[in-house]
């Protein structure tokens, strides 16, 4: 695939006064990929897609987009992408056919192609029945479907999501990456930046990027390996419900022989051991010892949210003891 990336960045970085928001990142997209970006609030998502829509400059590094330098050749980069921006303003005084033509005319879409293209469009957005409706008057699912049909009226080859389903029921978002998966399907290169981790899921790779640094890159299977351990799942339950039993049930599972990384999830608690056969006696008995019951105990597998925020706090953790060493970066 060497020479086949689509788009490619070099150290690209982008300071705004002393806060680095994007990191010195080096990140090769394949043709044809779904590229998420998976990563927590303030993370850097917004300012790399902004930086990669060629529409704010690096203060450090380059960056290549089907080719074209993104500080050099912006132009030609912007009729070669889509971009659903975070903040994607539909016109809601505008019906769904008079937004779709607002973009067409935008990108210069006219005559028969653009009848097509947006007849095309509406069909492949499921909104054909609701031509006529207000922007305003749609449902969250349908302004976000109608939105994307708008960043796809120029047909671009790349397309850039900045968390497109954000706020959207679960129904809509399955539907909204089925559509996803069409585009896939014709080709087109998707770069997507989401919170939820079963979207993560559905991406060929994902980066996940932390304080504007990409921390790993791989495949969401291969991600999930990198989580060290076996996975046992239980809930602590207690005659006294009280606000503290989690926490009480995490203290006396962390300080456990074998016991690796306990991460909270409600009412339950994830524990990654060594030895999920040998620990999890010992588990239920350390608990019991404090008068709490191990409800519900199975072993299961990590999913990309444990993963997530196992590499996330291993960062964190590497992070603090640089800083803490002398020698090490301030
Ligand atoms: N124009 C700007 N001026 C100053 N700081 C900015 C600007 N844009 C972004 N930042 C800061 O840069 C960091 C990265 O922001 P960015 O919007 O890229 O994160 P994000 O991962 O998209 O977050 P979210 O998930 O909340 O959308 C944040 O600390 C943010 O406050
Ligand atoms: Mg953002």
């Amino acid at each position: 695939m060497s020479d086949n990336y689509i788009i490619k960045t070099e150290n690209l970085t982008r300071k705004f006064g002393d806060l680095v928001a994007v990191d010195g990142l080096n990140l090769e997209i394949g043709q044809g990929e779904i590229f998420g970006l998976v990563g927590p609030d303030g993370a850097g998502k917004t300012t790399t897609i902004r930086m990669l829509a060629a529409i704010m400059d690096p203060t450090e590094g380059q960056a290549t987009v089907a080719g074209y330098d993104t500080m050099k050749q912006a132009e030609a980069i912007k009729h070669r992408i889509g971009y659903m921006a975070q903040q994607f303003n539909l016109y809601a005084d505008l019906s769904v056919q008079e937004n779709l033509d607002f973009f067409a005319d935008i990108f210069g879409v006219r005559g028969r192609e653009r009848k097509e293209r947006i007849t095309q469009l509406l069909n492949f957005a499921r909104l054909a029945e609701f031509t006529n409706r207000r922007a305003a008057h749609l449902s969250g699912g349908m302004k976000k479907k109608l939105a994307l049909a708008c960043s796809l009226i120029h047909r671009p080859e790349i397309l850039y999501l900045d968390e497109p389903t954000t706020g959207v029921d679960p129904v809509s978002r399955r539907e909204f990456w089925d559509i996803l998966s069409d585009l896939h399907i014709e080709g087109v290169t998707i770069l997507v930046s989401t919170p939820y981790m079963d979207e993560a899921e559905r991406c060929s790779r994902i980066g996940l990027i932390y304080r504007g640094q990409i921390i790993v890159c791989d495949t969401p299977d291969r991600v999930k390996g990198l989580v060290e351990g076996e996975l046992i799942e239980v809930r602590p339950v207690a005659e006294d419900r009280g606000v503290g039993l989690i926490r009480r049930a995490e203290a006396t599972i962390t300080s456990l022989p074998g016991v690796l990384e306990v991460q909270t999830y409600g009412d339950l608690l994830h524990i990654f051991v060594d030895n999920a056969a040998q620990r999890a006696p010992q588990l239920r008995a350390a608990l019991a010892a404090q008068s709490i019951q191990a409800e519900d105990l199975r072993q299961t597998h990590a999913r990309m949210e444990e993963a997530f925020i196992s590499l996330i706090r291993r960062q964190q953790e590497e992070q603090a003891r640089t800083e803490k060493s002398p020698g090490g970066e301030s």
